[in-house]
């Protein structure tokens, strides 16, 4: 049985997420998504609970998926939950760089390896942050997301909007 820990900010999860997800649970038996606290990335939009809740909600369709969150080395969850390998999306050249070096340090700190899966080309653009940008000016991001995501977007903005009028 091989097990694969697939670990990311998710704020939120999108669509090019979902799809990586959907392509590890063909490929391996358990795949386990991890909502890690990014300490380069300072100010979140949704705290871990939301992300999970999120991510549980887009996911619901794949029976061998499971959901946590972590506030640690992502390594160390690798160990905690038996994963065989890590598993990343690529987007483009441009991710490339950046998570080579990621997974060569995980390798070198714990021996677990790193296994690439490619974004398809439909979702190769799809980044949260730009998400959470045109969310915020009300844009149409319902292409993008899970249903759950963009309903949970729209509430977001709705309420801080009403807690800061103009
Ligand atoms: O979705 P992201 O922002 O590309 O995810 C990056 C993430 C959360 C997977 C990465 O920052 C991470 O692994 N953080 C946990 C802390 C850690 O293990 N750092 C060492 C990485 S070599």
């Amino acid at each position: 049985m091989t097990t694969v820990l697939y670990p990311g900010s998710f704020d939120p999860i999108h669509n090019g997420h979902v799809e990586i997800v959907e392509t590890a649970s063909r490929l391996f038996d358990r795949v386990v998504v991890a909502t890690l606290y990014n300490p380069q990335k300072h100010s979140g939009l949704f705290d871990l609970a939301e992300r999970s809740a999120l991510i549980e909600a887009s996911l619901d369709h794949l029976d061998n998926v499971s959901v946590t969150s972590f506030s640690s080395l992502v390594v160390d969850l690798a160990r905690e939950v038996k994963a065989d390998f890590i598993v990343k999306g690529l987007r483009a050249v441009s991710d490339f760089e950046s998570e080579l070096q990621m997974a060569q340090t995980n390798t070198t700190i714990s021996g677990v390896d790193t296994l690439f899966i490619p974004s398809a080309s439909s979702h190769s653009f799809l980044a949260s942050k730009l998400i959470r940008e045109i969310a915020r000016f009300s844009g149409d991001i319902t292409a993008m997301v899970p249903p759950a995501v963009a309903e949970a977007l729209q509430h977001k903005f709705a309420d801080s909007n009403e807690e800061n009028p103009t």
